[in-house]
């Protein structure tokens, strides 16, 4: 796009168009709406729980029956998607995972129900092994190595059993090799034809997952570390291979992740690709913005700011834990 070259001062004075807020608005290059977010939501058993995450100020674990009334709360505000991620009972985690596909497990259950009393709401899952996993990791440990295959035969399993109990999105997170094409093969064969794949493509071993493995009980658990599988932080060109692979093997969106140390990729998947793009704001990010909010050495007005980043930067819509306080400030 070829970027006009401003005339000389004073026939260019770029200040005219910054002097009143109606002038800045009317030309404002990109706007965060609030359909644009989904929203993360830590899940547990039990009920009129609301278990606080300490590395995530604000974020709490949610039994199901408060998951119900917060889900219509953010309803109301214009949230239209939710992605669970499940706290297991330390019990249920295992070497072989089953837990993840079993049909009646945490997710499945809160699946069913949001869609039954909230059918408009878009449900969105997440599909990986970790709060599954005795030791923590994303696929099937076998002595040192996560084995690739055996593990996306447990990912295509536990697919489906998220498409039966009534998912809108599959949000496979694990970064297996050829899990996108066998996934799709097989939910398309079993007839959920229209469900779709948001694929966690871009996906970087980052340490700012930390308080997210906190609050899905998987940090003290994690044995070595997830660089044989996701993508090192100094790649750009192999990110953009994973965006190529899993839109070639049947993902209908694609994500990039974490959020904003990577808006160069952001851009460069909008541009190169032009499917439906997203970032997801990760645990880190909201941990390192909510902590300097709440100590007042930043302003509350960042958490928008860091959010229309994302807009400017390509994508359609966001994946953020400030989902509820975004769309009530978007409001006011
Ligand atoms: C697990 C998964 C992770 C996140 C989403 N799905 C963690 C990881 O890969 O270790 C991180 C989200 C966040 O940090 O907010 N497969």
């Amino acid at each position: 796009m070829p970027v006009h070259t401003p005339a000389a001062f004073p026939a260019a004075r770029l200040r005219r168009l910054r002097r009143t807020s109606a002038l800045r608005d009317l030309v404002a290059e990109s706007a965060l709406r609030v359909q644009d977010l989904i929203w993360p939501v830590f899940i547990r058993e039990g009920e009129g729980i609301e278990e606080p995450v300490p590395s995530m100020p604000g974020v709490s674990r949610l039994s199901l029956d408060l998951l119900l009334i917060k889900a219509g709360e953010a309803l109301e505000l214009g949230i239209r998607t939710i992605c669970l991620f499940p706290y297991t009972d330390q019990a249920l985690r295992t070497e072989d995972c089953a837990e993840a596909w079993s049909p009646d497990n945490l997710t499945n259950r809160a699946i069913r129900m949001l869609k039954a009393e909230l059918p408009e709401m878009a449900v969105m899952t997440d599909i990986a092994l970790d709060p599954y996993n005795i030791n923590g990791h994303d696929g099937l440990v076998v002595g040192e190595e996560i084995v690739n295959d055996p593990t996306v035969k447990a990912l295509v399993k536990m697919a489906l059993a998220q498409c039966e109990a009534g998912a809108d999105i599959l949000g496979p997170s694990d970064m297996m090799d050829g899990r996108i094409a066998a996934m799709r093969r097989a939910v398309e064969s079993a007839g959920y034809k229209d469900v779709a794949i948001l694929s966690y493509a871009a996906k970087f071993a980052s340490g700012f997952y930390g308080p997210f493995r906190d609050a899905v009980g998987a940090s003290g658990r994690l044995v070595g570390d997830k660089k044989t599988y996701q993508v090192n932080p100094a790649n750009r060109l192999e990110a953009l291979r994973c965006v190529a692979r899993d839109l070639d093997e049947g993902a209908d969106m694609v994500m990039v992740k974490p959020g904003m140390p990577y808006l160069d990729i952001c851009r460069e998947v909008k541009d190169q690709f032009g499917v439906p793009t997203f970032a997801y704001q990760v645990s880190g990010e909201y941990a390192m913005l909510k902590g300097a909010m709440e100590n007042g050495w930043l302003g509350e007005h960042v958490m928008l700011e860091s959010l229309l980043a994302f807009k400017r930067a390509g994508c359609d819509g966001i994946l953020t834990y400030f989902a509820p306080d975004a769309a009530r400030a978007l409001k006011s």
